[in-house]
């Protein structure tokens, strides 16, 4: 049999499919357009659930200003509050019992990408009878959303998940150690209101975490098998965004050029994963981080290198475009550039303070069939290359300690 060459090969693997695409009905961006906010929600009916859970946008006085005018325009608003970090299956259940009783026409979601989910859950639940395990995948009973959610305006407060755009809300359910979405087309936000003014108090950490997982996002979009010629140009602006700005906005988090930049990378990472999907740093990064306290931007970033070598065979071509976008020239030689995203990569790490392995996340080794084998989710379909289960454990043993 003849041997297929790796520019033959990677022609197969990304020949154009038939695709569809589907993203928030309206989406507005700019610095700023908070201010639209009443009047977007006072179009879709008098009674607000406004769901929220980052303390500092309470201590900088942002979400009193955002009720404040709520109010203004003559709506009833109830404000409740999501705990840190993902939501459970519990947490989502109270906060839905909570939004049923008040009976909201619309739901406003302001803050990171869980809040957003938690958003995304409560809009989609509370019209629909049931618990929010009758609709869950793989651990529940799936079934599918009679009725239409709610509309649903989504403030993202950190640059990072995209979730302002995506169908899923991922939810944490640690006694299955485990993380599971929601998942329907409906449940993307009705609006997208993107407003950079509001990440402007994020700390270095978070805007590197929430950076690093829009730049997974983009660069795993790009380079998955479901890529499609209108995702390829979403990744491809996002990761030119991305090269440009990251640094500056870890550095200088008042700087709003940058913030504006990372507002629409991770805008445009959410659109590119929704339609793409995306590949083996976000499968693994799931199975980590349903089993250890890890932040997702944190294990996506330092498993992407690893995965971007894993993937090199067949995406080479892909990943020389990705490299020569972010630094802004281009590789002829598609084996040269390919090493030149994987080099650059591990450059903007180190810039960000990213440490090679996540700390304090010791495996025993008897655990790694279970974390291999929690690796395929959704996001692993996409990867360009199908990994076999001793190369998924390699990845996980690259970035975790095994004892
Ligand atoms: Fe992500």
């Amino acid at each position: 049999m003849p041997v297929e060459t790796a520019g033959a090969l990677e022609k197969r693997v990304f020949e154009m499919n038939p695709f569809e695409f589907s993203t928030a009905r309206r989406i507005i961006f700019g610095s700023g357009k908070r201010e639209a906010l009443p009047e977007l929600v006072a179009s879709r009916g008098k009674r607000v659930t406004l769901i929220t859970g980052a303390t500092s946008l309470k201590r900088s006085g942002a979400l009193t200003k955002l009720v404040d005018a709520l109010s203004a325009r003559g709506l009833a608003v109830r404000v409740l509050s999501g705990v840190p970090g993902e939501p459970t299956i519990d947490g989502v259940g109270a906060v839905v019992a909570q939004a049923r009783k008040f009976a909201p026409d619309v739901i406003v979601s302001v803050g990171g990408g869980s809040v957003l989910d938690l958003g995304k859950a409560v809009a989609g639940l509370v019209p629909n009878p049931g618990t929010v395990l009758d609709y869950l995948e793989g651990i529940g009973a799936g079934k599918k959303l009679e009725q239409e959610p709610l509309p649903h305006v989504a403030l993202p407060t950190t640059a990072g998940t995209g979730s302002e755009v995506t169908k899923n809300a991922v939810l944490g359910a640690r006694m299955y150690g485990v993380k599971r979405s929601l998942r329907d087309p409906r449940l993307i936000p009705t609006v997208a209101l993107v407003d950079p003014e509001l990440t402007l108090t994020l700390p270095p950490k978070q805007t590197a975490h929430s950076g690093l997982d829009a730049f997974t996002q983009l660069v795993e979009a790009y380079i998955s098998r479901r890529a499609n010629p209108l995702t390829d140009g979403l990744c491809l602006e996002g990761v030119r965004r991305v090269g440009k700005s990251l640094r500056i906005a870890f550095r200088d988090g008042s700087n709003l050029a940058a913030r504006e930049d990372m507002s629409l990378a991770a805008l445009l990472s959410g659109m590119a994963l929704a339609n793409a999907g995306l590949g083996a740093a976000h499968g693994v990064a799931a199975a980590l981080g349903g089993r250890y306290n890890v932040p997702h931007g944190l294990a996506c970033a330092v498993l992407l290198p690893h995965v971007l070598e894993l993937n090199r065979s067949v995406a080479e071509g892909r990943m020389a475009e990705l490299a020569g976008t972010m630094l802004g020239r281009v590789y002829v030689n598609r084996s040269e550039g390919a090493k030149r995203l994987i080099a650059e990569v591990k450059g903007l790490l180190e810039d960000l303070e990213i440490p090679p392995k996540l700390p304090g996340v010791r495996v025993e080794r008897d655990e790694l069939p279970g974390l291999v084998k929690a690796s395929w989710g959704n996001s692993m379909r996409g990867n360009p290359v199908e990994p076999s289960d001793e190369q998924i454990a390699a990845l996980i043993e690259a970035v975790v300690e095994v004892v």
